[in-house]
């Protein structure tokens, strides 16, 4: 579909916050999953690029997303009042305590720009229920830590070089948490970088608090056609924008 950007805005180095005018996006996203979005008119780039859903407000869809390569660059390029072509929401996203579920601890972890998909999870969940950890490598690329504040969350950073935070990496954050699984009912939801959600999912095994990992493998369709997103898990080859990009961490198998 075709929708409006409002604002496409720079919120740090090389991170851009896009709002859009997407009723129908906004009515049926969850946490979790992505668009697939036509970064230039042309057609180069001819790959569509998968990013999360960030936020909803009312009827609009916001994404974060940073400058990688060619498609992002012309993507922060746009200007309020364009129109935008996306397929979306896609994916299968969260597993999350809705309502008045019982909600135990949540703990969200970020790494870089794995932030993303995170704020919206914490807005579906009881605030004060969740802990968000949240790694980067220097103090200026945390994003997000003002928006969980304001939602009620507890947020805790750690950076690659210490200028914000402990210096370290977020997992370390979290075995230093590990007391706080004691005999609670504890979930843990992460975003970023393979290694890290290798780590995550080692310490979910360890520990046997479950974990959900959403992982990242380029996409050609987003859809579930070109089998191009494959990952291994222990029920078999498992396409990440269809299945996931949201996995049971005990599932995957890691290289
Ligand atoms: C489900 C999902 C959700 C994502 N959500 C976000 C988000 O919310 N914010 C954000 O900044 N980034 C997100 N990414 C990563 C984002 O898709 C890539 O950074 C982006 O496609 C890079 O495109 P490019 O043209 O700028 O870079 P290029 O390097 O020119 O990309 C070349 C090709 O590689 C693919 N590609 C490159 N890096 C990745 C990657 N890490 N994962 C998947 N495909 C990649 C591109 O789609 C393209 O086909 C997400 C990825 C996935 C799979
Ligand atoms: S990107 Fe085509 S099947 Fe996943």
């Amino acid at each position: 579909m075709r929708v409006k950007i409002f604002k496409n805005e720079q919120v740090a180095g090389h991170a851009y916050k896009m709002t859009l005018a997407a009723p129908v996006i906004a009515k049926f996203a969850q946490p979790g999953q992505f668009v697939m979005v036509k970064c230039a008119d042309g057609i180069q780039p001819l790959l569509r690029r998968p990013l999360g859903v960030h936020n909803v407000k009312g009827s609009e869809v916001e994404i974060l997303y940073e400058i990688i390569g060619e498609g992002t660059k012309l993507l922060s390029q746009k200007k309020s009042g364009q129109a935008l072509d996306i397929i979306g929401p896609l994916g299968t996203g969260f597993k999350f305590p809705k309502g008045s579920d019982p909600c135990g601890k949540n703990i969200l972890i970020a790494g870089g720009m794995g932030v993303a998909p995170l704020l919206f999870l914490a807005k579906k969940i009881n605030k004060s229920q969740v802990l968000v950890l949240i790694g980067a490598k220097t103090k200026q690329e945390i994003l997000c830590k003002k928006e969980f504040k304001k939602l009620g969350c507890n947020v805790k950073v750690v950076t690659d070089d210490g200028s914000a935070g402990h210096k370290g990496f977020v997992t370390d954050l979290l075995q230093d948490r590990g007391h706080l699984f004691k005999g609670v009912p504890a979930m843990l939801y992460a975003c970023g970088p393979k290694p890290m959600l290798k780590a995550v999912s080692e310490f979910s095994k360890r520990r046997k608090i479950p974990a959900q990992i959403s992982l990242e493998e380029h996409m050609a369709c987003g859809i579930g056609a070109c089998l191009g997103c494959i990952v291994n898990t222990k029920s078999g080859q498992k396409r990440v924008c269809k299945e996931g990009p949201v996995f049971d961490a005990r599932e995957i198998i890691w290289e």
